[in-house]
């Protein structure tokens, strides 16, 4: 068994001849039937033998100091089997990304924040019981107004540096054109179907946690470090998740009160978290305030770029968003500023939620970009044109691949863009006002640590092992694809298993990088194989030809399973980042066109057509990366017109923190959507030559959405999402 640690720009052989025609195949989800059946197992499904049920309670204010906690009347309560508080093992900070709960500390973070358990028989009564629990807490100063609250300019969080490149307030006195406009998006939730839920279960010292999770590598390391327990100690299981969103890419509380429940009551202890505490629990995505400023010829060829925005963040979480991450790359012009900064909220803690950065920072810049093609009086995707860099105009390196031009020129040409766009508010159907819009999408693309084993069993059938998720996105479709196509199997030979922490580790779900990365480690630790059988078939690795189950070689034709006979091969790949993913500038990139009806009387917007066109390297299923892009754009649909997360400012509290009145878009809401790629292998990016879809979608979607009201309406509307109060 070889460890390959490969450079990304090394091109795997096996993949350069391979011919199958299996990688890239828009085929179905090898999953779907042990989903629809109910067999797949989900983190809070299968009963284990005494099986107790857990309840959090939070505290019933946003702010001030916790003085007691009475559990007397939840104690009593027939089935109540423990209650639990002021377990030590809760440090702050110790999550990837959302805030854990603080059971050592009497500080109040935020309204919600978890301070007990209750354990007890079944679910109903664990719920009842934490309501009886009573929190005694004394008032403090609070800061649940976001708007009130001073700006750090100098915040020491969050992972994007600030740019400041020439001088920009020069650049906007001297332009023959400039805009200034400022654009707010409000609180999202990650929202998956799936509720944050995990199973946990001790046997002597070693833990076992199923869990909903997107990177459960990192979830065992955290697990072990926040309960002071080896990692080796710790199985963390996650065979199917029901959705993410970046929600679960932390470690959640019910994780870990799970974890320390049953060791408490020595039973197994499931928690799900109810929807309406979701909110609280697991992070969102910061409100954004983002000032948009543009300094142009009278060609509206760009000299100075500004994206300075603000989030929020609480006093505990470690991150904050990265609001002009996809700007930075997406413009020319000389003089540049791009930063965040932070205002602190007694808010629960904000976090990673689908296409951090882009997907709320595209709704600044790609409305500023609309605005100013209508102030020149220039079509909005020559405006563009004028402005695609020659080379990433923040740190000079060259792009991998970058077809942003294709991109536009097709979707153009597939929507049917007119040579003219119509005026704002001329274009009426009956009582409906028509308009169009587009938008670039553009979503940096990363490639990071991965292993994976795969065996070639005597039988001719393969087995890939990782310890990556599939969150809904294809994994298991996309690792049995990339074997079928190195060894000449059919995909029904090729067993996937993933989530478990036994198996090689894997970054997990995340960022846009779990595909790439993780197909890459299979192919390469294809390669290996093939290079085992070259030898047993007395050949060159180059000479081989797989099919069908079949090796042939110098006119020779075995069935692998002959040749296999006895001697399974097994062989690990590892692929992360290389010289090339630090020499090059990359990034997955799209654009959008959107077509709107607005009714004139009462404001109401219809998504009637939209269609994307994307460049995102190699395909590797072409179906389940539509399904991802896809998802994507209903999603950005969502946020230009419904989805608002609202703070009851007097409280701390969310206003709607179910889907009762936090409005995802629902089928009525979504129209046909189409999504198109432009295919070009990017040798940079890594061994698969894939770049990042699963948050490209959703980049930019909302904003052209917006651009097609204004072409309705005549209407800016620059407070997302656009209600139709705002229209009137
Ligand atoms: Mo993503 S927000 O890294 O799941």
């Amino acid at each position: 068994m070889t460890d390959h640690v490969m450079d990304a720009a090394f091109r795997p052989a096996g993949l350069d001849r391979a011919t199958q025609g299996v990688l890239g195949r828009g085929i179905d989800r090898v999953e779907g039937p042990a989903k629809v059946t109910g067999v797949a197992d989900y983190a809070y499904e299968g009963t284990p033998e005494r099986v107790a049920y857990a309840a959090i309670v939070g505290t019933p204010v946003g702010s001030g100091r916790i003085l007691s906690i009475d559990a007397r009347a939840a104690e009593a309560m027939p089935g109540v089997i423990a209650v639990l508080h002021g377990d030590p093992r809760m440090p702050a900070g110790e999550s990837n990304s959302s805030a854990l709960p603080l059971f050592d500390t009497d500080v109040i973070l935020h309204l919600g924040q978890p301070v007990a358990v209750v354990v007890a028989e079944d679910q109903a009564i664990a719920r009842d019981a934490a309501a009886l629990v009573r929190v005694e807490t004394e008032a403090g100063e609070d800061r649940f107004d976001v708007e009130a609250q001073p700006v750090d300019t100098d915040p020491a969080i969050g992972f994007v540096p600030p740019v400041d490149m020439g001088d920009l307030d020069a650049a906007m006195r001297d332009a023959a054109v400039t805009l200034d406009a400022t654009y707010t998006t409000p609180v999202h939730f990650p929202a998956a179907l799936e509720p944050h839920a995990t199973t946990a279960w001790w046997d002597g010292d070693r833990l076992t946690v199923r869990s909903s999770n997107q990177v459960i590598g990192a979830a065992r390391k955290t697990i072990a470090k926040v309960l002071k327990i080896d990692a080796d100690k710790v199985r963390v299981l996650a065979p199917y998740v029901g959705g993410g969103f970046g929600g679960k890419t932390g470690v959640g509380p019910e994780a870990i009160l799970a974890a320390i429940a049953a060791e408490a009551v020595g039973r197994p202890v499931k928690i799900a978290l109810p929807r309406r505490q979701t909110a609280y629990v697991v992070h969102h995505r910061s409100h954004t305030t983002q000032r948009i400023r543009i300094a142009a010829d009278e060609r509206g060829v760009i000299q100075g770029m500004g994206h300075e925005s603000v989030a929020a963040q609480n006093d505990d979480a470690p991150f904050l968003e990265p609001v002009p991450f996809g700007t930075i790359p997406l413009y020319r012009g000389e003089s540049r500023r791009f930063r965040t900064d932070l205002v602190r909220v007694d808010l629960p803690a904000s976090g990673a939620v689908r296409a951090p950065g882009e997907a709320v920072g595209t709704f600044g810049v790609e409305c500023a970009m609309d605005e100013l093609a209508v102030q020149l009086g220039i079509d909005p995707i020559e405006l563009r044109r004028r402005n695609e860099p020659d080379c990433d105009p923040g740190s000079g390196k060259p792009f991998s691949t970058r077809r942003m031009l294709d991109c536009y020129t097709q979707g153009a040409e597939r929507f049917g863009w007119p040579a003219a766009v119509p005026a704002p508010a001329s274009v009426r159907e009956g009582g409906w006002l028509i308009g169009i819009g587009m938008a670039a999408s553009l979503r940096g693309n990363f490639t990071v640590q991965a292993q994976a084993r795969v065996r070639l069993e005597a039988d001719g059938r393969a087995a890939v092992e990782c310890d990556m998720t599939d969150i809904g996105t294809g994994t298991y479709t996309i690792l049995a694809q990339a074997a079928g196509e190195m060894l000449g199997l059919p995909v029904a030979d090729v067993d996937v298993r993933l989530g478990d922490t036994d198996f090689p580790p894997t970054a997990g779900s995340g960022g846009s990088f779990g595909a790439g990365s993780a197909v890459s480690a299979v192919v390469l630790a294809c390669e290996d194989i093939l290079a085992e059988l070259a030898l047993r078939m007395n050949a060159a690795p180059e000479e081989l030809s797989l099919k069908d189950g079949c090796v042939s070689a110098g006119g020779r034709q075995v069935k692998l399973a002959d040749l296999l006979r006895g001697a399974p091969i097994v062989a690990m790949g590892k692929t992360g980042p290389g010289k090339e993913s630090k020499r090059t500038s990359q990034a997955s990139h799209g654009a959008h066109f959107v077509e709107v009806a607005v009714n004139a009387v009462s404001g109401e917007v219809r998504v009637r057509r939209m269609l994307g066109v994307f460049d995102v390297g190699r395909v590797l299923n072409r179906k389940t990366a539509t399904s991802q892009i896809i998802g994507g754009m209903a999603w950005g649909i969502a946020y230009a017109l419904t989805e608002e997360g609202v703070v009851d400012t007097r409280t701390g509290a969310f206003v709607n923190p179910d889907f009762g009145e936090y409005h995802v878009a629902v089928n009525a809401d979504i129209p046909q959507l189409e999504a198109y790629f432009i295919e070009e292998i990017d040798d940079s990016a890594n061994p698969a030559g894939a770049k990042g879809v699963g948050e490209l979608g959703i980049s930019g979607a909302g904003a052209a959405v917006a651009n097609a009201i204004y072409n309705a309406t005549g209407v800016r509307v620059r407070d997302f999402p656009v209600t139709l109060d705002k229209l009137l």
